[in-house]
């Protein structure tokens, strides 16, 4: 499959630009995690690959989702730019998405980029993708409890919380809240501009 057009995507928000990396921009990722994105006490991820961070594995990550991506099941792996340089990544992915028009979404920063809104933009980014441009009907996402940035980006975008589980990315049990919001309830606070879709869109099943 030829999967070329996924690198046309470009969204940007009033400070962010969203778009998949060049094999340079992939190794500028990882030295964006391997500078760190959370204290060692805190692990804000359900899998906690940031305990055992190696670059070929990284990398090996991110070009999997390449390999394997098929519109019945993707993920697409969005890099962060501030100013052409990258901050971090916000994917988007989806199963069956033409029947289930339902995405999720993950995503960090390094932590020199947080706490300034480039979360909040760039989750807002990828809404606006699922629901204007692929047609999602609904999005999801999950945040462990200690893990309040990510709750309010949730909270500030609209959605409710829609159950309670439980992740033990370190072997303990750790409540883990699950978040929702309908295509109807989403009101996006920020410009987003998105370009370079249209030869995509059969690649997310969205045609
Ligand atoms: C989660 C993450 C992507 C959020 O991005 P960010 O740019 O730091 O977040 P923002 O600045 O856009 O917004 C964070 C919000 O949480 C709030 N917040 C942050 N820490 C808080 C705290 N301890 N208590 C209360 N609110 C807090 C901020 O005030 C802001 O809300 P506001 O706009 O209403 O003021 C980023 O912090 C990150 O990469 N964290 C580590 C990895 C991670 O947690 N990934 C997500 C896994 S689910």
């Amino acid at each position: 499959m030829n999967i070329e057009p996924l690198w046309e995507i470009r969204l940007r928000t009033p400070r962010v630009e969203l778009r998949l990396p060049t094999a340079d921009e992939l190794e500028a990722l990882y030295d964006v995690a391997a500078a760190g994105i959370h204290p060692p006490e805190e692990m804000p991820f359900g899998v906690a690959w940031t305990d055992d961070l190696r670059h070929d594995a990284f990398v090996q990550f991110h070009q999997d989702a390449w390999r394997d991506w098929s519109p019945t099941k993707w993920d697409c792996r969005f890099v962060t730019f501030l100013d052409g340089e990258v901050i971090g990544m916000q994917d988007v992915g989806a199963e069956a998405f033409a029947e289930r028009r339902e995405v999720g979404t993950g995503s960090w920063l390094g932590q020199d980029f947080q706490g300034r809104g480039y979360g909040t933009e760039q989750r807002a980014a990828v809404l606006e993708f699922a629901f204007r441009v692929l047609g999602a009907r609904v999005a999801i996402s999950g945040a462990l409890i200690h893990n309040v940035p990510s709750q309010r980006i949730s909270e500030k975008l609209g959605y409710r919380v829609t159950g309670m589980g439980e992740l033990s990315p370190r072997g303990e049990p750790i409540p883990h809240y699950e978040y929702r919001i309908e295509h109807t309830q989403w009101n996006c606070p920020i410009a987003v501009e998105i370009e370079g879709v249209e030869p995509a869109l059969p690649l997310f099943g969205a045609a």
